[in-house]
C-alpha cells in the first residue's frame, strides 16, 4: 500500500567517536493524519474545507505573511474566497508576550516545583484564555524540550523538569489546558534542542548535532513528546538544531518516522522561526513554515508541479521504473492536501471556527501606536496566578523553626538587587522582548543585564528571558510586599538593596538577602553561582544570626558557598514566580501558605558533579560542524547521581514543610496486564505506539501519608521504580496531597505499560523484561519511605 511506511532502521547503538558520524536514516513519505479518535470530527471537517481550495490557497495555509495589522510572532496565509480567516501564532511561556493587559504567570520551572497537576491545567487554562481573547490562535508552547542536559542551558526554564516523567505529565495538563480554552498547542522545541549555544547555523558553522541514540531518545528525549501527542496537541514545533547531523526541521526520521508514523501524531509540524534550510523539509515532515514564506511559499507551488520537491526521493529511487517515478508527482500534491488537513484540523479540533472565535491577531497591536487596549484577564484567574506563584517556592534549609515567623516580627533588615523591582517598565524593557535585536538580552530581563552575568542586578525576576518572557500587569516585588506587611504589623524594616557589604542593625530579628540566577533564550549561562551574590549572602551572615536568603533563579542556583553557614537558618530556591512574586513570599514567609514546592532537578555540591555540565561547542579543532554525542545516555540529573553514587546537595524532589509526613501500608497489585513482551511479537513495521498496550494499566500502587506534624501542608509523594538494565530508580508517579494536622490519605498510583518498559531498539518497540521491579515510595528519590518490589515474569 502506497502509505506504508517502512520504519526499518539501522539498530545500532554505536558509541559515537571521531571515526563514527553520527547519520540520521530517510523516512519517506510523510504518512497522512489519520484522523482517528478525537481527530475525527476534525478531519472530517478540513477535508470537507481542503477540497475546495486551489493549491496557491493551500500553500497559503502553510506559510507565514508579513503584516503590520498586529504583532503576532507570525501570521499565517489566510483563504478570504472561503472565509477563513487564517491564524495569529504567539509567544509563549509566561503569558502573551509582548502586549499589554494580560497576566504574568509563574514560570515552566517554577510549575514544575509545585508538582501539582491540577495547578498546571487550571494555569494552562486561564492563560490560554488570554491568548485567545487576544486573537492568539497558537501558543507558541507549552516546552518539553530542552528538558535540561546541561544545567547551563538557557531555556531550561521555560520547561517543567529534566525529569521526563515529570515534564510529561505537566506538558500534557498544560496542552489539555490550552485547547480546552480554544488555543492549538505547541509542543516544542522537537527535539534534543538542549543548548543555546551553536543552536543555530551562524556565520558558517552548523547548528550543533545532537548525536544520541535510538533507545536514549525513546526513553528520555521523546518521553515527554509521547505525553502531548497522547493528550491530544494539535501542533509540533520542530527545533534548531541538528540531530544525528540531519536539521531538526528536515529529519524525516524523526517528524515522517517517530513523531508522524511512531507516535501516530495527527496535528501538524511546524517549524521553530526561520528554521527552514531548504525545500527537503517538506518531505522530511514539515507541515507550515514561520515567519513567512521560508524556502516554499509561493516556489513551493511552483516546486509541486515541476517535481522539485521529489528530487532527493527520485534519487534515492534510482532502481524505480519510469512509472514510479512519475506517481511521485501527485503524490507529492496530496501530500499538500495532508499538510493541509493537519493545519486545518487542528484549528477545527480547538474549535476556532465557533462564530465568537475572536479574529487573528485582533489584540495584539503595536504598543507604539494608538491602540483600544484589549482587557485578556478574566477574575477567576486570581487565585490560579497567586496559588501558582506560591507553590513553586521550594523551603531547602529551615533550621530551628525559623520560618515562618511566629509572631509580628519587630524588625526585619532587607537586603539584595533582587529585592525591589527593575527601574523601569515599559515597552522597551518589557514589551519587545528581543525579536531580533542585540540588545535583546538586556531587554529581555528587565533593563541592566549584560551578556554573561549570572545575576540580573537591575530588580527581581519573575521571569526569564525572551520568547518565554512576558510582561505583568503589575510586580509584587519582595520588599513592597514586606513593606505592605511592615505597616499593617507595625514591624520596623531595614533595607540596603545597593550594596554589596552593607551594615546590620544588631536589633534585627532576621535578615532577608535576595539574589537571583538568571538566564535567557539565545544564551546559556555561564555557571550556576556567582560569587558577587555569595558574598552579599557571606557578608550579611557574618553579622546577622537569623540569615534568610531567597535564590529567584532561572534554573539550577548552586548554595555551597554559604548554605552550611551557621547563621544562614532558612533558605528558599524561589525560582520565577511571576507577577505575584512578593505577595507569594510573604504568604510563605507568615505561614498564611506553607511550602509545598519539591526540587524538579538535582541542586548539586559542585558543578563538576552534573554528568554533562558545558554545552557543547566547536572543539579544540575549531570545527564549523560542532558535534554533541549524548554518550551519558539517560544517565542524566538524579539517574547520574544514583548511578555514580555521588551525593547531593539537595536531591530531586526534595524540599521542606512547616509539617512532618509519615508513610505506611505500601500495597502494590500488579494487573493481569503486566507480563513480559513475548519474544516473537508482531513485526516491526506493524507497531506503532498505540498498538502496543503501553498505557494500560500494570499495576496499583497505595500508600497512606499522614501529617504528624502541628500545621497543615502538603506532601507530594513520589513513586521510583528500579527498571532492570535502567537507572537505579526514575520516578514514575507522584500525587500531591494537603493534609490537616493528624490527618492522613491514601495515594493512590497508576503504573502504566510504558512505565516499566525499555525500548527495544532492535524490535523498535516497547518492551517489557522479566524480572524484578523494585518500588519506592518517598519523599524525594532519595527519602524513600516505602520500599516494595513487583515481579515481571
Ligand atoms: C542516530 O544515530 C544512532 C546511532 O546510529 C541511531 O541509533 C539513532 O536511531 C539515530 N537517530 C536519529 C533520529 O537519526
Ligand atoms: C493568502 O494570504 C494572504 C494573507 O492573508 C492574503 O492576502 C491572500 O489573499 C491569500 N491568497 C489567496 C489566494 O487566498
Ligand atoms: C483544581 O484547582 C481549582 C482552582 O484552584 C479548584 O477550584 C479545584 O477544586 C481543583 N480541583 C481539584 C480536583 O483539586
Ligand atoms: C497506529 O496504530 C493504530 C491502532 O492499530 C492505528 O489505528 C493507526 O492508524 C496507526 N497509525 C499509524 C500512523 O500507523
Ligand atoms: C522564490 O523564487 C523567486 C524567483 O524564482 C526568488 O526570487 C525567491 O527568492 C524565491 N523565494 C524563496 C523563499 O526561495
Ligand atoms: C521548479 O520550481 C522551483 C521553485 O520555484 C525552482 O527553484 C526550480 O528551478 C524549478 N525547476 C524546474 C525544473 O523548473
Ligand atoms: C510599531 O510601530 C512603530 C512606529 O510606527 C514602528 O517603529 C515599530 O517597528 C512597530 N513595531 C512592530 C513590532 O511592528
Ligand atoms: C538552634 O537551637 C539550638 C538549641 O536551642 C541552639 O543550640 C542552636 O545554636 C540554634 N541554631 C541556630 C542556627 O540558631
Ligand atoms: C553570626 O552572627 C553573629 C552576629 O549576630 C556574629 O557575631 C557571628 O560572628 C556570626 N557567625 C559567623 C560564623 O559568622
Ligand atoms: C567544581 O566544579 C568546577 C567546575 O566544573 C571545577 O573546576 C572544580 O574543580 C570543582 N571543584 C571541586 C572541589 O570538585
Ligand atoms: C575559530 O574559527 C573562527 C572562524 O570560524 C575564528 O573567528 C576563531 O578565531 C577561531 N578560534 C580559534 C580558537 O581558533
Ligand atoms: C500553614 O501553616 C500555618 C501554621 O504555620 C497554619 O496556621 C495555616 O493554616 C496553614 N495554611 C494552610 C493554607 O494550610
Amino acid at each position: 500500500m502506497m502509505w506504508s511506511t517502512t520504519l526499518a532502521f539501522a539498530a545500532l547503538a554505536l558509541p559515537f567517536g571521531a571515526s563514527t558520524r553520527a547519520v540520521s536514516p530517510d523516512v519517506y513519505p510523510s504518512p497522512p493524519g489519520q484522523g482517528s479518535g478525537r481527530w475525527a470530527g476534525a478531519y472530517a471537517s478540513a477535508r470537507k474545507l481542503v477540497t475546495q481550495m486551489t493549491l496557491e490557497e493551500k500553500v497559503n495555509v502553510t506559510r507565514g505573511f508579513k503584516t503590520d495589522a498586529n504583532v503576532c510572532a507570525g501570521n499565517s496565509g489566510s483563504v478570504p474566497r472561503l472565509g477563513w480567516p487564517g491564524m495569529c501564532l504567539h509567544d509563549a511561556g509566561n503569558g502573551v508576550r509582548a502586549t499589554d493587559m494580560v497576566s504574568a504567570w509563574a514560570s515552566g520551572l517554577h510549575v514544575g516545583a509545585s508538582w501539582d497537576r491540577n495547578l498546571t491545567y487550571q494555569r494552562g487554562l486561564y492563560m490560554a484564555k488570554e491568548f485567545r481573547a487576544k486573537g492568539v490562535n497558537i501558543a507558541l508552547g507549552p516546552n518539553a524540550g530542552p528538558l535540561g542536559r546541561t544545567p547551563l542551558g538557557g531555556r531550561n526554564w521555560e520547561g517543567f523538569s529534566v525529569d521526563p516523567y515529570l515534564s510529561g505529565q505537566l506538558n500534557a495538563e498544560t496542552i489539555v489546558g490550552y485547547q480546552d480554552a480554544g488555543v492549538i498547542a505547541n509542543l516544542k522545541h522537537f527535539i534534543a534542542n538542549e543548548q543555546e549555544t551553536y543552536r543555530r547555523p551562524y556565520s558558517g558553522v552548523e547548528a550543533a548535532s545532537s548525536n544520541l541514540d535510538d533507545k536514549t531518545l525513546h526513553e528520555y528525549y521523546l518521553w515527554p513528546f509521547m505525553d502531548g501527542v497522547r493528550a491530544g496537541v494539535a501542533s509540533v514545533m520542530c527545533s534548531y538544531n541538528r540531530i544525528n547531523n540531519t536539521y531538526g526541521c528536515e529529519n524525516s526520521k524523526l517528524m515522517n518516522g517517530v513523531l508522524k508514523s511512531e507516535l501516530a501524531f495527527d496535528g501538524f509540524v511546524m517549524l521553530d522561526w526561520n528554521a527552514q534550510h531548504n525545500l527537503q523539509s517538506a518531505n522530511g515532515g514539515l507541515d507550515m513554515v514561520m515567519p513567512y514564506g521560508g524556502s516554499w511559499g509561493d516556489n513551493l507551488t511552483h516546486a509541486v508541479r515541476n517535481g522539485t520537491v521529489t528530487e532527493k526521493r527520485i534519487t534515492d529511487m534510482a532502481t524505480r521504473s519510469d512509472d514510479e517515478k512519475k506517481t511521485l508527482v501527485p503524490l507529492l500534491v496530496i501530500l499538500t492536501t495532508d499538510r493541509l488537513c493537519r493545519i486545518l484540523a487542528a484549528w477545527y479540533l480547538v474549535g476556532q471556527d465557533a462564530p465568537d472565535f475572536p479574529a487573528p491577531g485582533v489584540g495584539m497591536k503595536n504598543l507604539s501606536l494608538p491602540h483600544e487596549p484589549v482587557d485578556a484577564r478574566v477574575p477567576e484567574s486570581k487565585p490560579v496566578l497567586l496559588g501558582g506563584a506560591v507553590a513553586g517556592h521550594v523551603l531547602v534549609k529551615n533550621v530551628n523553626r525559623t520560618l515562618p515567623f511566629r509572631s509580628k516580627p519587630k524588625m526585619l533588615s532587607v537586603y539584595g538587587y533582587d529585592a525591589a523591582p527593575p527601574p523601569t517598565k515599559n515597552i522597551d524593557t518589557l514589551f519587545q522582548l528581543g525579536y531580533t535585536s542585540s540588545q535583546e538580552m538586556g531587554q529581555a530581563v528587565l533593563g541592566t543585564l549584560r551578556s554573561f552575568d549570572q545575576a540580573a542586578r537591575g530588580g527581581t525576576i519573575t521571569t526569564g528571558g525572551r520568547a518565554g518572557a512576558n510582561a505583568p500587569p503589575y510586580m509584587s516585588d519582595p520588599l513592597s510586599a514586606i513593606q505592605h506587611r511592615a505597616a499593617a504589623d507595625g514591624t520596623w524594616v531595614n533595607w540596603d538593596i545597593a550594596s554589596t557589604t552593607p551594615d546590620v542593625n544588631g536589633a534585627t530579628q532576621a535578615c532577608l538577602v535576595f539574589i537571583n540566577a538568571i538566564a535567557t533564550e539565545g544564551w546559556d549561562r555561564t555557571g550556576l553561582h556567582d560569587d558577587a551574590s555569595d558574598g552579599l549572602v557571606l557578608h550579611v551572615a557574618s553579622r546577622c544570626a537569623n540569615t534568610v536568603v531567597v535564590v529567584h533563579a532561572a534554573g539550577i542556583r548552586l548554595v555551597d558557598q554559604w548554605i552550611e553557614h551557621p547563621n544562614v537558618t532558612a533558605a528558599v530556591l524561589a525560582h520565577l514566580p511571576g507577577q505575584d512574586s512578593g505577595t507569594a513570599l510573604v504568604r510563605l514567609l507568615y505561614g498564611e501558605d506553607n511550602f509545598s514546592g519539591r526540587l524538579p532537578y538535582t541542586v548539586a555540591r559542585n558543578e563538576s558533579d552534573y554528568p554533562v555540565y558545558a554545552p557543547c561547542g566547536r572543539g579544540r579543532d575549531n570545527t564549523t560542524d560542532p558535534q554533541c554525542d549524548y554518550t551519558e545516555g539517560v544517565y542524566l540529573d538524579y539517574r547520574a547521581f544514583d548511578a555514580r553514587n555521588v551525593t547531593p546537595r539537595f536531591e530531586f524532589g526534595y524540599g521542606l514543610s512547616y509539617t512532618t509526613f509519615e508513610y505506611s501500608s505500601l500495597a502494590l497489585s500488579p494487573t493481569r496486564a503486566l507480563c513480559a513482551t513475548p519474544p516473537s511479537s508482531p513485526s516491526s513495521s506493524s507497531t506503532n505506539s498505540t498498538h502496543d498496550g503501553l498505557w494500560d494499566v500494570v499495576a496499583h500502587v497505595e500508600a497512606t501519608v499522614a501529617n504528624a506534624g502541628p500545621v497543615s501542608g502538603d506532601e507530594v509523594a513520589q513513586l521510583y521504580v528500579g527498571i532492570p538494565g535502567a537507572p537505579p530508580k526514575q520516578l514514575r508517579g507522584f500525587e500531591k496531597v494537603h493534609l490537616r494536622p493528624g490527618a492522613a490519605a491514601t495515594v493512590r498510583f497508576d503504573l502504566t505499560r510504558r512505565d516499566v518498559s525499555v525500548w527495544d531498539v532492535a524490535r523498535q518497540r516497547w518492551v517489557v523484561q522479566k524480572g524484578e521491579y523494585p518500588v519506592y515510595v518517598g519523599a524525594s528519590c532519595r527519602d524513600v519511605r516505602l520500599t516494595g518490589s513487583l515481579v515481571v515474569e
